[in-house]
């Protein structure tokens, strides 16, 4: 065998070096906890995959976005609609040709494309799937009541297909989790002597009181928007909405509904996340339309971040403003993939959308490298340039309406993937000159996007879920419905004025004028958490005056906010 194996061996490789391409070759397998793996899947079972179809003009769009939302910009506010940025990106037609006629080779025909024509979402049985990329093989992963189907090798595509697709979604990455914080243990009550003003627990009447938003501060257009979007059964009920409002909203104007759902409104029971979101970004957008974007687990295949996307690049009028509690390890995404989603988020600035991510719930995070050291772990999507990252705040003293200081689960840091955007370059340097308890460089990367971009309370909320008022709710979840609802004024404000809407806000958020700095409070007390070993034990970044990678700029006071961005 040896003298014939070692040629035959050879040869195979050689040839699949020539006809294939691993398109996410750094694209890492692994089944989270709480996931077990079912079977192999039978080859007739169908399933959907996403296939990200390369871009045109990325570089135009690029600078696009910097002139559309940087306020010192002549283009500043000239967003574009859903068409123009089709003729911006929209693959070439040798691109769309070359995927047309792989699929069509292999008898893949039931396809669905976008607007902006940059993704398709095909049909196919599974040994279909399977013979389209080599590679590939389909097994079946179970948790709990759901199942999704994943391949657990690595896939190719033919190598005169692979210059025109970023990525194959639907293969490997599993729905990403984040779950909002209960933190019942700190029930130990409210100082002597201090009752008169204490409260138990953040309100919206709390939220609108620390925040300086007063009882004229509610929508009043009836064509803005807002959006929160859900993954992964996540469902709200209107009656959790009405009674939420009907028990905490006396103090203001509001509305009492979700206006429209987006996709799928499972009848299953409540999720504490998707109550969180919905109720709180009502409480500050107050009497603001509101969306959902629910996208759970349609299709067992789907990639319901993905299918998110794909919403926005099939849909012309959207709410201006998204608020989105989601996010994975940056080091667990591929390039490309990042690269890709990156662009999706670009895409959406151009268009004038302002999204907003939470920065996440592990402080700096936590990684080992294969050497065994340390690291800090960032998150993406808060690691992205083009999204506003959310961090999370608490009340000094837990039980009155104080200062804030960083709430220690707050995530912030600097991506390992994404350069540091122009924008923020002055604020970040600053904070790394100054800062006084920095951890070890080796720990993070100075060059890299920094975040959060601001933050809000994230500590202690109420939320009503299945009918009941559950107190002590708790995560940057919290916090980014609220900033969100609060930017949503700020465009009802600006609409009825006749200007565009914020759009991607970093550029005027890093770029207010000192006289516009009260905007934000800000959070100077507190560290976040980090990893728990010899070297920083358990601490990460500390906030500082000005920007800092735990709060970012700080928290929005209101009506400073709406003179710095809303209409003169
Ligand atoms: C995008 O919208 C068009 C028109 O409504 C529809 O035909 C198509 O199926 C949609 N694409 C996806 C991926 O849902
Ligand atoms: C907002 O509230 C803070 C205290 O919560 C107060 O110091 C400030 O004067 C208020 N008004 C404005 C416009 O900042
Ligand atoms: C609430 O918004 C609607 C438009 O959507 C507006 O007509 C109404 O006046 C607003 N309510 C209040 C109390 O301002
Ligand atoms: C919102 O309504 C106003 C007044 O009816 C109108 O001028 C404006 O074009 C509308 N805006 C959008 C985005 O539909
Ligand atoms: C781990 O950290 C130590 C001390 O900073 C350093 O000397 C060593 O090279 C690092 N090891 C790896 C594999 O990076
Ligand atoms: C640091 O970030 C830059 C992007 O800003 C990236 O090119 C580089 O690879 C990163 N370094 C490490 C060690 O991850």
């Amino acid at each position: 065998m040896g003298a014939l194996g070692v040629p035959v061996a050879l040869w195979a490789l050689a040839w699949s070096c020539v006809a294939e391409l691993l398109l996410e070759p750094d694209q890492p397998f692994r089944v989270p906890d709480g996931w077990s793996h079912v079977e192999r899947v039978p080859p007739g079972q169908t399933l959907e995959l996403i296939l990200a179809l390369r871009q045109r003009g990325t570089d135009r769009l690029e600078s696009l976005v910097r002139d559309v939302s940087d306020p010192k910009s002549p283009r500043y506010g000239r967003f574009l609609t859903l068409e123009q940025a089709r003729e911006l990106v929209q693959p070439a037609p040798q691109t769309q040709l070359a995927v047309r006629k792989w699929l069509l080779g292999h008898g893949v025909d039931e396809c669905r494309s976008v607007a902006t024509r940059d993704f398709l979402q095909c049909r196919m049985s599974v040994s279909t799937a399977e013979r389209l990329l080599p590679g590939a093989e389909f097994h079946r992963y179970r948790r709990g009541p759901r199942s999704v189907l994943r391949s657990p090798r690595p896939y190719s595509v033919p190598r005169d297909v692979a210059p025109h697709l970023d990525f194959v979604g639907g293969l490997h990455r599993f729905p990403a989790e984040r779950k909002v914080l209960s933190r019942a243990w700190a029930t130990s009550g409210p100082p002597s002597g201090e009752r008169a003003a204490f409260h138990l627990g953040v309100t919206p009447s709390i939220v609108r009181k620390r925040y300086n938003m007063t009882g004229e501060d509610i929508g009043q257009l009836a064509n803005n928007s807002q959006a929160c979007a859900q993954f992964l059964e996540q469902y709200f009920h209107q009656a959790d909405v009405a009674e939420f409002m009907q028990l905490f909203g006396s103090s203001f104007g509001h509305r009492s509904s979700v206006d429209r759902v987006v996709g799928h409104q499972g009848r299953g029971k409540a999720g504490l996340e998707a109550s969180l979101d919905v109720e709180y970004i009502m409480s500050t957008g107050a009497n603001i339309s509101t969306w959902v974007f629910s996208n759970a687990g349609r299709h067992e295949s789907q990639e319901p971040f993905l299918a998110w996307l794909l919403v926005l690049s099939n849909t012309s009028a959207l709410p201006w403003v998204h608020s989105v509690s989601y996010g994975d390890d940056e080091d667990s995404l591929s390039r490309s993939y990042l690269r890709r989603l990156n662009l999706e988020f670009m895409k959406a600035a151009a268009r004038g959308l302002t999204i907003l991510f939470a920065s996440g719930d592990d402080g700096a995070g936590c990684r080992r490298d294969p050497g065994g050291n340390h690291t800090f772990r960032p998150s993406f999507p808060a690691s992205s340039p083009y999204v506003t990252t959310v961090g999370g705040t608490s009340f000094r003293n837990p039980f009155l309406v104080t200062e804030e200081v960083t709430d220690y689960i707050s995530g912030g840091g600097f991506s390992n993937v994404f350069s540091m955007p122009d924008y923020q370059v002055a604020a970040v340097q600053q904070f790394l000159r100054s800062s006084p308890k920095l951890p070890p460089s080796s720990y993070f990367n100075r060059s890299g996007r920094a975040y959060p971009d601001l933050a809000a309370l994230s500590d202690n909320y109420w939320v009503v879920t299945n009918r009941l008022p559950l107190p002590w709710v708790s995560g940057t979840s919290a916090s980014t419905p609220v900033v969100a609802g609060m930017v949503a004024l700020v465009n009802d404000r600006r609409l009825r004025r006749g200007l565009p809407p914020l759009g991607f806000l970093n550029p005027a958020l890093y770029g207010l004028p000192p006289r516009h700095r009260d905007a934000l409070y800000d959070v100077t007390r507190g560290c976040h958490v980090s990893c728990l070993d010899g070297t920083v034990q358990g601490q990460g970044f500390c906030a500082g005056p000005a920007w800092d990678p735990v709060t970012g700029w700080g928290t929005p006071n209101f009506p400073r906010l709406l003179a710095a961005l809303g209409p003169p």
